[in-house]
C-alpha cells in the first residue's frame, strides 16, 4: 500500500493498541507538520516503518474520530509560536487506536511532540467533549473554527477560562496520574500550583463583587446633596460630607483598577492565575519532556535507537531545561504579583476605612437634625447596607491575598528548593512561550 493509501484509508477498529503507562514517546517535523524523526516507541505503536513515517505528514496517524476544531486549536498556537498540549486520539496503521496527551512545542526548524498515556479523571470528561464535537461537526456542518469555538466554550462550561488553562492543568494531572499509577513519589510541585488556582479565582469574584459593591454607592452622594439642599441651611454639614464622601469613593474606585492586570485588560488576581496556569504547563511538560529525552539517551545506549540519535536527545535536553527555567522565570512575576496584591487589598481597606468614617459622621450629623432629616434616612441606611456589603468583601479579598502570596510563596520555595532572593533573575516573558 502506498503512503497516500494509508492517509486516505478510514479503515478503523475498535481495538486498541496497547502501550504501556510508563513508555513515552515523541515525534519531532518540520513546521508543516511532515515528520522528520521520533523514537522506535513511537514506530512501534503506530505500526508504521520509518521508511513510512519520515517524509509523511503526521496526519498519516490521524483518527477519523478527531474533531477539526482540536486541530485548528493546536496549530493556531503552533503557528503563533506557543507551546501547547491535546488529548488525541491516534489510528495505527492496522486501523486500532490509541489515546495520548500530547505537549507540543516548537523548536529550530519545526516541532516537537511528547506522549503520554492519559489516565486522569478528566480524561474522561474529554472523551465525552471529543464525541459531543465531533457529532456537531458532522450533524451541524460546523467548520474546523467554529467547532474550535464551540470546544473553548465547552471548556469555559467546565470552568477553564481558556484552552490554554484547560491544557495546562490537564498535563498537570495527567503528570500526577501517572506517578500515582505507577507508584511513584507525587510531584508536590504541581500539587502546590493546583492549589493556588481555586483562591484566585474566589479572589477574582470578590474582586468583581466590590466592583458592583462601589458601583451602587456612586449615586448615594448625589441623592445626600439633593436632600441637604432642603434641609438649608441646616443641611450645610451634610453637603459637605456627601461632596467628601463622593471624593474619597473616587479614590478609592481608582485604587480598585490597581487590581487590573500587566495588560490592563483583566483583573490581577486573573492575571496571576494565567501565569500560574503557564508556570504549571511548563513545569509539568519539563518533567515528561526529561523523562522522553532520558528514554531516548537509553535508547540510544542500548541501541534500539540508530546512530545519529543525539541531536534528539540534545533537542529534548534543551525544551526540557528551558522549560524549567520559563517555569521559575514565571513563578518569579508571579511571587512579585501576589505580593503587590496583598499590599494593594491593604491600601484599599485603609481608604475603605476612612470612607466608612464619613458615613458615620453623616449618622451623627442626621441624628443632630433629628425630626428634619427624616428624607436623609433612606439615603444613609443605604450606605449603612452597602458599607455591610463592602466591609465583608474587602475583609474575604486580604484573607484571600494574603492566602495566594503564602501559597505562592511555599510553593516557590518548594518548586526551586531555594530562598527567593537566591534564585537568578527571571530571563523572559511568559507570552512568548506560553499564553
Ligand atoms: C509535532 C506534531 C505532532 C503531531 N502529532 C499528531 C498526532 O499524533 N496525531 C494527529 O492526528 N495529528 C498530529 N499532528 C497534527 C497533524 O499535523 C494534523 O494537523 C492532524 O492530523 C489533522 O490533519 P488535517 O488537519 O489534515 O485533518 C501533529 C502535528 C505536529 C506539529
Amino acid at each position: 500500500m502506498s503512503r497516500q493509501d494509508f492517509t486516505s484509508s478510514k479503515v478503523t477498529s475498535k481495538e486498541e493498541a496497547p502501550f504501556d503507562i510508563n513508555e513515552l514517546f515523541f515525534s519531532r517535523t518540520d513546521d508543516r507538520g511532515v515528520i522528520i524523526s521520533g523514537n522506535e516507541v513511537f514506530r512501534r505503536i503506530s505500526g508504521y516503518t520509518w521508511d513510512e513515517l519520515v517524509g509523511a505528514p503526521h496526519k498519516i496517524i490521524r483518527h477519523p474520530d478527531m474533531p477539526k476544531g482540536v486541530f485548528y486549536i493546536l496549530w493556531e498556537r503552533l503557528k503563533k509560536g506557543l507551546a501547547t498540549g491535546a488529548y488525541v486520539k491516534n489510528r495505527a496503521n492496522d486501523g486500532r487506536h490509541y489515546w495520548v496527551y500530547a505537549i507540543f512545542s516548537p523548536v529550530d526548524g519545526g516541532y516537537v511532540s511528547v506522549r503520554l498515556k492519559p489516565t486522569s479523571s478528566l480524561f474522561e470528561s474529554v472523551i465525552s467533549l471529543y464525541a459531543e464535537s465531533f457529532n456537531r461537526e458532522q450533524e451541524d456542518g460546523l467548520s474546523p473554527v467554529e467547532s474550535a469555538g464551540n470546544i473553548r466554550a465547552k471548556l469555559r462550561d467546565l470552568g477553564f477560562p481558556s484552552y490554554s488553562a484547560f491544557s495546562s492543568y490537564a498535563v498537570a494531572q495527567e503528570v500526577i496520574a501517572r506517578a500515582d499509577v505507577l507508584a511513584r513519589v507525587e510531584d508536590e510541585r504541581l500539587q502546590s500550583l493546583i492549589r493556588i488556582l481555586p483562591v484566585l479565582e474566589a479572589l477574582d469574584e470578590q474582586h468583581a463583587s466590590l466592583f458592583a459593591s462601589f458601583a451602587k454607592t456612586r449615586g448615594i452622594p448625589s441623592n445626600m446633596r439633593i436632600v441637604a439642599s432642603r434641609l438649608e441651611p441646616a443641611g450645610g454639614p451634610i453637603s459637605a460630607i456627601s461632596q467628601n464622601y463622593r471624593l474619597m469613593s473616587d479614590e478609592a474606585s481608582t485604587h480598585l483598577g490597581s487590581f487590573q492586570g500587566d495588560d490592563g485588560s483583566q483583573s490581577l488576581p486573573a492575571a496571576v492565575a494565567k501565569k500560574v496556569y503557564g508556570a504549571l504547563f511548563m513545569m509539568a511538560a519539563s518533567s515528561i519532556q526529561c523523562e522522553v529525552k532520558n528514554v531516548a539517551a537509553e535508547g540510544l545506549v542500548s541501541g534500539v535507537e540508530a546512530d545519529g540519535f543525539q541531536g534528539e536527545v540534545d533537542i529534548l535536553d534543551q525544551l526540557s531545561e528551558g522549560y524549567m527555567a520559563e517555569s521559575r522565570s514565571v513563578l518569579q512575576s508571579v511571587c512579585s504579583e501576589a505580593m503587590a496584591l496583598a499590599r494593594s487589598a491593604k491600601d484599599l481597606r485603609q481608604l475603605v476605612t476612612g470612607l466608612d468614617s464619613i458615613r458615620v459622621l453623616c449618622r451623627v450629623e442626621a441624628g443632630r437634625l433629628s425630626a428634619q432629616s427624616v428624607a436623609l434616612t433612606p439615603v444613609i441606611n443605604q450606605l449603612d447596607r452597602f458599607h455591610v456589603e463592602i466591609d465583608s468583601t474587602l475583609e474575604q479579598i486580604l484573607t484571600l491575598a494574603d492566602k495566594v502570596a503564602a501559597m505562592i510563596e511555599t510553593s516557590m520555595a518548594r518548586s526551586f528548593n531555594c530562598p527567593l532572593d537566591k534564585l537568578p533573575a527571571a530571563e523572559r516573558n511568559l507570552s512568548q512561550v506560553y499564553a
